[in-house]
């Protein structure tokens, strides 16, 4: 803090000296302290304060109580301090900021602004959010399910006893150390999304519509077309009288709203061991129309999903929880698809690994 003013005592020219020279010392002290324009207000105020500033009190104090013969080099010195700190105080006005931080500041208003990219949805997503939204448009639900799932609901509730050489078709990683487990209690990464057939079943009787997107997990070596973890949608339809033409105008039409109309499709007879019959459904060739092109093999057809009746076996699992799944009273069908294959026919795309890759440039043409 700055020192008060003391009472001069004496007036003689050596105390006048040393008085003023003391303030002098204090001002040149405190301007070289000053760091930014408030200090260098405060400094004003201190000083020259018309009020409460020290040369007032300076002038109140020593020049009001000199005798007459003092007051000439009283004020002589005190003119010369007051001159000395408003000296301090405009070469501190002055070292503000220095050009170039003013240069720095200024507002250059021709350059462009900063652009922010809007975010888009990843083309799996995308192609998700439309599969569903065909689907819902036909009233059915949308339905989810974990993506590490039990032995039960992955292969032995969906008809895969165990050692059953399908379960072969399906291998995946499993979590370490459960041996103690009961096996239908182990957890693995899901296979297939047909594990939320069942859960849903359980949860809700029949009539049942709902289609469940979802990540999957095959012990797949990674190629051009295949990839370790990929994309599904099932579709699980069970109610009253559904029969296999139900499924065939279903999957027909929906192929129809998600390739363009002029699309057709046929039913191959395949197998799953949670549908009973199975089929493979293909759709007309989308790059030839049907006529045979080096994408089709020739063939005019390309194979897209899996799908059939619900195999009794597998509402005698979901009666266990549920009693209307009862197979003599309802019927239903079911349909698994891979996301990333129907994308990459719908956009143009060669390479799988394009989805996963996060490169910029590939992401930026779903914007
Ligand atoms: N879950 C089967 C798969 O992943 C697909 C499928 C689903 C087949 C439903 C029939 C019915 O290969």
């Amino acid at each position: 803090m700055t020192e008060e003013i003391p009472n001069l005592t004496a007036f003689d020219e050596a105390a006048l000296d040393e008085a003023f020279s003391a303030l002098e010392r204090q001002a040149r002290a405190a301007a070289a302290a000053l760091n930014g324009e408030a200090a260098v207000e405060a400094f004003r105020l201190e000083w020259l304060g018309r009020k409460q500033g020290r040369l007032n009190e300076v002038s109140g104090l020593w020049l009001k109580s000199a005798p007459k013969e003092a007051k000439k080099a009283l004020g002589m010195r005190f003119n010369a301090l007051k001159a000395v700190v408003e000296g301090l105080l405009d070469s501190a006005l002055g070292a503000g900021p220095t050009d170039a931080a003013l240069a720095a500041e200024a507002i250059d208003i021709t350059l462009p602004g900063t652009r922010r990219l809007t975010g888009a949805e990843h083309p799996i997503t995308r192609t998700l959010n439309e599969i569903t939204s065909v689907f819902a448009a036909l009233g059915y639900s949308v339905g989810v399910g974990p993506e590490v799932e039990t032995d039960f609901y992955n292969f032995e509730s969906m008809n895969f006893p165990p050692g059953h050489p399908a379960r072969d078709t399906q291998d995946t990683l499993v979590v370490a150390g459960q041996d103690r487990r009961p096996q239908r209690d182990r957890l693995l990464l899901r296979t297939h999304t047909s594990p939320v057939q069942m859960r849903t079943m359980e949860q809700q009787p029949p009539p049942v519509r709902i289609v469940i997107p979802g990540k999957v997990h095959r012990n797949d070596a990674a190629d051009a077309t295949h990839s370790p973890i990929f994309h599904q949608v099932e579709g699980l339809c069970v109610d009253t009288n559904i029969t296999f033409s139900d499924l065939k105008g279903t999957l027909d039409h929906a192929m129809k709203a998600l390739f363009g109309s002029s699309l057709k499709t046929r039913f191959f007879p395949s197998f799953f061991p949670f549908t009973e019959p199975s089929a493979d459904v293909q759709i007309s060739c989308i790059f030839c129309g049907g006529k045979g092109c080096r994408k089709c093999k020739q063939s005019g057809w390309i194979e897209l999903l899996g799908c059939g009746m619900v195999d009794p076996a597998v509402f005698a699992f979901a009666a266990e929880k549920q009693p209307g799944y009862d197979s003599r009273k309802i019927s239903g069908f079911a349909f698994g698809m891979g996301v990333e294959r129907i994308a990459m026919m719908k956009y143009g795309i060669s390479e799988i690994g394009q989805f996963y890759a996060g490169d910029m440039r590939f992401l930026e043409q779903f914007a």
